[in-house]
């Protein structure tokens, strides 16, 4: 891995991705082709460690002339494919982008690599790596006394954007199958941490606590999802650029499997140590209970037995010590939350996911 191409790498666990790669493999070239839709933001590669060795490409994946431009100019043995619009609760109000993005996006990333390294042979084929970044939701959701997701768990997709990613995973698969593209993928569970967009829960909760609004928890709170501090994330992903077997896919958790009731309990009482002056102390009398979101998948939890045992790859940090990082470094990037706040489009989003949840007594 020498010139890589991040898809993606404006946005939460791109930037921390790009930082990851700049700062531990001296000898890498990165590539950021990033659309930088409401989700990325320039904002989110300031001060990266070596910026010599970066270089942001404003685009689509879904252009295939520009990303098959970029394959042979910059010289890219690796893609590691982020790019995607995210956010359940946006795919349920408007699916399109959803499969533009995440499957029609990720084909003509795979129809440009296919094209440049196999069929032009730009870069000798047992040099290339495309690895595909995807999520847990794509199993469904578990009963509570199922065995966690293992890589084998049959696909059964709730939400657009689960089945949006779905898709994206077959495509990628049937391209190393079909026509021997090296690929490897990963199934990661729900990240936290710095730049995180606040429309996805842990952000959303902090920036509403310092301001004293309610923290809105959907349905009885009692969903579990198995959260995983980004940087983890980010360390297992170069684990398996360097040492994942071509052709596999790896499940990705941090072992923190809690409900959303228990998440915010944690994350006020660190709230309430990290800012010991605010007036909104006991964070915990903010939390609201919202109408439920449809089709709201229950239990999220992945086994990491694979990863762990051929790739040594364990998650660092606790539920507590992730969070307090993050709070940390929310409350140390003032600017960076007030530009996020004051985007009219993100308001409208609030407006729109929040305004019709009148909350429940
Ligand atoms: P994000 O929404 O914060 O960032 C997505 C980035 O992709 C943004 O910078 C955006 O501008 C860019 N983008 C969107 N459409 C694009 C396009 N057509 N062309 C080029 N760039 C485009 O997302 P994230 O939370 O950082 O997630 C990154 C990846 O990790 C996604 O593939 C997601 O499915 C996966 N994932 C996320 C989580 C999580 O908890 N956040 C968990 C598991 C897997
Ligand atoms: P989210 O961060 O949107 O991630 P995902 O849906 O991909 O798991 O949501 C995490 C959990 O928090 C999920 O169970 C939905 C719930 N949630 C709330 O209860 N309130 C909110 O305002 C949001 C955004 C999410």
């Amino acid at each position: 891995m020498k010139r890589v191409l991040v898809t993606g790498g404006a946005g939460f666990i791109g930037s921390n991705l790009v930082f990851h790669l700049l700062e531990h493999q001296p000898g890498i070239h990165v590539v950021n082709l990033d659309a930088l839709t409401y989700a990325g933001s320039a904002m989110n590669l300031e001060g990266l460690p070596d910026s010599s060795r970066h270089t942001f490409v404003r685009g689509d994946i879904a252009d295939r002339p520009l990303v098959k431009r970029l394959l042979r100019e910059e010289r890219i043995d690796t893609i590691v494919h982020l790019a995607a619009e995210t956010h359940v609760d946006r795919s349920i109000v408007g699916p399109d982008a959803f499969i533009q993005t995440n499957l029609v996006g990720t084909f003509e990333l795979l129809e440009a690599a296919r094209e440049v390294w196999l069929l032009e042979g730009a870069v000798p084929p047992d040099e290339t790596r495309f690895h595909h970044v995807s999520t847990d939701e794509v199993f469904g959701a578990l009963e509570p006394e199922d065995p966690p997701f293992t890589e084998d768990h049959l696909y059964r997709p709730n939400s657009p954007y689960a089945a949006s990613k779905a898709g994206s995973d077959h495509l990628v698969r049937a391209y190393a199958m079909t026509y021997g593209l090296r690929v490897t993928l990963s199934n990661c569970s729900n990240n936290y941490g710095a730049r995180q967009f606040p429309e996805k829960l842990i952000p959303l909760l902090i920036m509403n606590a310092v301001e004293g609004k309610p923290l809105p928890l959907y349905g009885d709170g009692m969903q579990i999802r198995d959260w995983i501090y980004v940087d983890d994330h980010c360390e297992a992903l170069a684990a398996i650029l360097r040492y994942g077997r071509p052709g596999a896919a790896y499940n990705v958790g941090g072992g923190n499997q809690v409900t959303n009731l228990d998440l915010v309990h944690t994350l006020c009482t660190v709230l309430d140590g990290a800012i010991p002056q605010s007036p909104h102390r006991p964070h915990e009398h903010l939390v609201a209970f919202v109408p439920d979101r449809p089709g709201h998948d229950r239990r999220y939890a992945m086994d990491i037995k694979k990863i762990r045992s051929e790739l040594r790859w364990e998650p660092r940090e606790t539920l507590e010590s992730g969070l307090r990082k993050t709070v940390a470094w929310y409350l140390a990037n003032p600017d960076w939350v007030a530009a996020i706040r004051e985007q009219p489009t993100y308001r409208e989003w609030l407006d729109r996911n929040y305004a019709e949840r009148r909350a429940m007594p």
